[in-house]
């Protein structure tokens, strides 16, 4: 008998991970071992990976070890900058230039057939190294831009935004990129992270795991969001400014008009998340630091009386439903405030979940269970066959 409809999975249990604890109710998650408060404003983004794929933190010598051999898988093979020139040329979004960037990285597999641990360790490690390199590499170009070699001195985030914007950048926007980074680098069975281990289950390989990651993680119910939440706060002062109404009372009226049409807020609710995310509070320190050191202090003002409201009136509009605000919203402040346009913050978030991503991938092999739930049918039954030339 065909047991009870799990639509959209919510609840459901599929596997253990070491990786990432996510609560809920609580509104704690753990990375490996680490309270995300404990961890994220710390550690450098190598660290994190090290941490993932090791389950411990590198030792000095460790840690020099994975940078110096991320350091020499950063740049991309000319094939791939070719596909990324066309890609411009179609000004196809950088979320699908990163993907298709991605999957090219297989070209220069030494040994695509070898399915290996060891094999598969160095996968991750290069798909990690050049992924910075495609979105910047790509976002350069689309811009009539030379592309920008990256520098093997600098570390992972900071050559990150060297590519990006051709020049150094300050210590004070490198600590809030990486606190960024480790921040989104792994959360449970999400749906990127799902897809990923859904394809490498059938004993696919890494780099079809992490193009299908890429391709789940563009949806704006997924990692599309942080964009249009930023827009939103935009939009909501520059109302304010022509109205004379203050910031609130505008968030007021915008969140009643978006959802009496049916619309979603962009940076609040979460399938998971029924308090507010603890991801939002690690961002929103980050950003307002990153925002007193240098830049729009007042946005962050702003940001905050707007994040008030639309909590307020969501719970009146749609009581019960618990929505919060989740990761985007404060996503965008940190990325806007070290300068990035909007268009990169997906393809920002999927250069940091690649390394949950991968983590995961091993772990599934290590499972070694194929994935696949069953559906119920409700179309029809006992259909006759009609011929061609009697169909109307
Ligand atoms: N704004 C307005 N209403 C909302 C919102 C929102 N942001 N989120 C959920 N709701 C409403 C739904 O319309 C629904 O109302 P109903 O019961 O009257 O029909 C109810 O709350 C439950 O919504 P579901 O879609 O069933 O909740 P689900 O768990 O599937 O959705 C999701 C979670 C997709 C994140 C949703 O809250 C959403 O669309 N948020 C906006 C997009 C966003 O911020 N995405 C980033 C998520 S974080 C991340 O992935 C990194």
């Amino acid at each position: 008998m065909m047991s009870e409809i799990a639509r959209g999975l919510a609840g459901v249990v599929v596997t253990e991970t070491r990786l990432s604890r996510v609560d809920g109710e609580a509104g704690e998650l753990i990375i490996a071992g680490f309270p995300l408060e404990e961890l994220a404003p710390k550690a450098t983004f190598e660290e994190v990976l090290y941490l993932l794929w090791n389950d411990r933190l590198p030792n000095s010598k460790e840690l020099e070890g994975l940078q110096l051999e991320m350091a020499s898988f950063r740049s991309i093979p000319p094939a791939t900058v070719a596909i990324l020139q066309a890609a411009a040329q179609r000004k196809l979004s950088p979320m699908d230039a990163f993907r298709i960037g991605v999957d090219t990285l297989s070209l220069s597999d030494p040994n695509p057939s070898e399915n290996s641990r060891e094999a598969n360790e160095r996968r991750a490690v290069v798909i990690l190294a050049a992924a910075p390199t495609i979105v910047a590499t790509y976002w350069r170009l689309l811009n009539g831009q030379d592309p920008v070699d990256p520098d093997p001195n600098l570390s992972h985030t900071a050559n990150y935004l060297y590519m990006l914007n051709a020049e150094k950048p300050h210590p004070d926007a490198v600590r809030a990129v990486e606190t960024y980074l480790n921040t989104v680098v792994d959360h449970g069975m999400n749906a990127s992270t799902f897809s990923s281990r859904v394809i490498v289950s059938t004993q696919s390989d890494m780099f079809s795991g992490i193009v299908g990651a890429i391709g789940a993680l563009k949806g704006p119910l997924h990692g599309g969001a942080p964009g249009p939440a930023l827009d939103m706060v935009y939009d909501i002062r520059e109302r304010a400014n022509g109205s004379g109404r203050s910031i609130p009372e505008e968030a007021d009226a915008y969140v009643r008009d978006v959802v009496s049409s049916g619309g979603r807020i962009m940076g609040f609710g979460h399938r998971v998340y029924k308090v507010r995310d603890p991801r939002a509070d690690v961002l929103g320190a980050a950003a307002e630091k990153l925002f007193r050191e240098a830049g729009d202090a007042q946005l962050c003002e702003d940001a905050r009386a707007v994040e008030e409201v639309v909590v307020r009136v969501l719970e009146e509009l749609k009581p019960g439903r618990r929505l919060q605000t989740n990761v985007e919203f404060y996503t965008a402040l940190v990325l806007h405030g070290v300068g990035m346009p909007t268009d990169l913050f997906t393809p920002t978030f999927g250069i940091s979940r690649a390394g949950g991503w991968s983590a995961h991938i091993l772990e599934q092999y290590d499972e070694a269970v194929l994935i696949r739930p069953q559906s119920g049918y409700n179309g029809e039954l006992g259909r006759k066959w009609v011929p061609l030339s009697e169909r109307k």
